[in-house]
């Protein structure tokens, strides 16, 4: 009787270390399991720093995607009706959001065809690289703060409420045009390139550039013409718009002007950069904040001289 229950004691224990020890073993795999595949979704900081998707950490390499936006009839009944409302707002802006418009600006002569085509700041993909972080913030912003951005600074105005339908639509409209690209992808389109930083920019040969290629469409005094939009004065983007910047100008001239048929050299882009950016323009009022009395607002609008508290 004895021998009998210290034999099944023992047993028990054996069967009970053996469980244990399972046990131990299970979660310590499944747990170093978990890590990579953790990792292999985070960006890298330097993707991070540069305002895109880019390289994953850990050595996984980055998702290949195709350029492709969906049709905008395509979108999904219940969405479709945000969807197209998002393009008419992208390429019809004063009429169709005019209320946040302070200039002779759309949002498709930035982002041609409302951000559809690659060969634009294009906005396919989007969806799918916001939020991220932004050093204007210092921390990680949405796409409806990103979009708040581009009506106060390159349309001159006050940004819709991020619960109207004037907002919802444009944030429904990316999410659509960034159908199939993948959370975290990088999306090589998205973004402007580097221009060289050892060509100092020439205002006077930026104004030969201007007069011989930019004036027949943009107006002999950048006031815009029936082909093109104002590139500075009362109907242009003001001067806290990302368009200001010469780094900016520049890497969109060189890329995309003329339109359809780019041809300026880098050094050429920079100068004519420099031409523009020392031309007059609106001033960017913070939100909330005093507007500047003299303000040179544009015929119409009104919204970019009253506080956004008004809205
Ligand atoms: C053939 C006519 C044409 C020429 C030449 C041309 N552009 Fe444009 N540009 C356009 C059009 C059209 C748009 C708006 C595109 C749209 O709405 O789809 C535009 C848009 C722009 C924009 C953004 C919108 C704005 O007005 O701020 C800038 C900046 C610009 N062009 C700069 C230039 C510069 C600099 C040159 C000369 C190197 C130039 N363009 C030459 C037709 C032209
Ligand atoms: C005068 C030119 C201009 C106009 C007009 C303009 N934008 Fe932009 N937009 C820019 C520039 C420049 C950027 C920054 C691109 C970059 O950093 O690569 C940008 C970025 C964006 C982004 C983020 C894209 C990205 O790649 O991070 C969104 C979304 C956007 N704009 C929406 C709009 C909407 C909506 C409108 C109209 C209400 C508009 N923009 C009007 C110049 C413009």
């Amino acid at each position: 009787m004895k021998t009998k229950s210290l034999s099944f004691s023992l047993i028990v224990t054996v069967i009970l270390l053996g469980i244990g020890g399972w046990l131990v073993l299970f979660f310590h795999m499944t747990g170093t399991a978990n890590h990579p595949a953790v990792l292999s979704g985070a960006m890298s900081p330097g993707a991070m720093a540069n305002g895109t998707a880019g390289a994953l950490a850990n050595g996984a390499q980055p998702l290949e995607v195709a350029f492709n936006p969906p049709a905008l009839e395509d979108a999904p009944a219940k969405n479709r009706e945000a969807v197209l409302l998002g393009y008419k707002i992208m390429t019809e802006t004063k009429k169709y959001a005019g209320e946040y418009v302070g200039n002779n600006l759309a949002c498709t002569n930035c982002h041609f065809d409302g951000g559809r085509s690659k060969d634009t700041i294009s906005l396919v993909g989007v969806a799918s690289v916001y939020p991220h972080y932004r050093s204007r913030a210092n921390f990680s912003t949405d796409l409806t703060l990103r979009t708040m951005d581009c009506f106060q600074r390159s349309m001159n105005s006050v940004a819709p409420p991020a619960d109207s339908k004037i907002m919802q639509a444009l944030t429904a409209y990316y999410q659509w045009i960034s159908k199939g690209i993948p959370i975290y992808a990088e999306v090589p389109w998205i973004g402007l390139p580097k221009m060289p930083e050892d060509h100092k920019p020439d205002p006077a040969a930026g104004g030969t550039v201007y007069k011989d290629v930019c004036a027949r469409c943009h107006g002999a005094e950048g006031q815009g013409t029936p082909i093109a939009p104002a590139v500075w004065g009362p109907g242009s983007y003001n001067d806290g718009a990302g368009m200001n910047r010469v780094t900016t100008f520049s890497a969109f001239a060189w890329r995309f002007m003329p339109k359809a048929s780019p041809s300026l050299t880098k050094e050429q882009a920079l100068d004519v950069a420099a031409f523009v950016h020392a031309k007059p323009r609106p001033h960017y009022a913070k939100p909330g904040a005093k507007p500047a009395g003299n303000t040179p607002a544009a015929p119409g609008a009104q919204a970019a001289t009253q506080p956004a508290a008004a809205k």
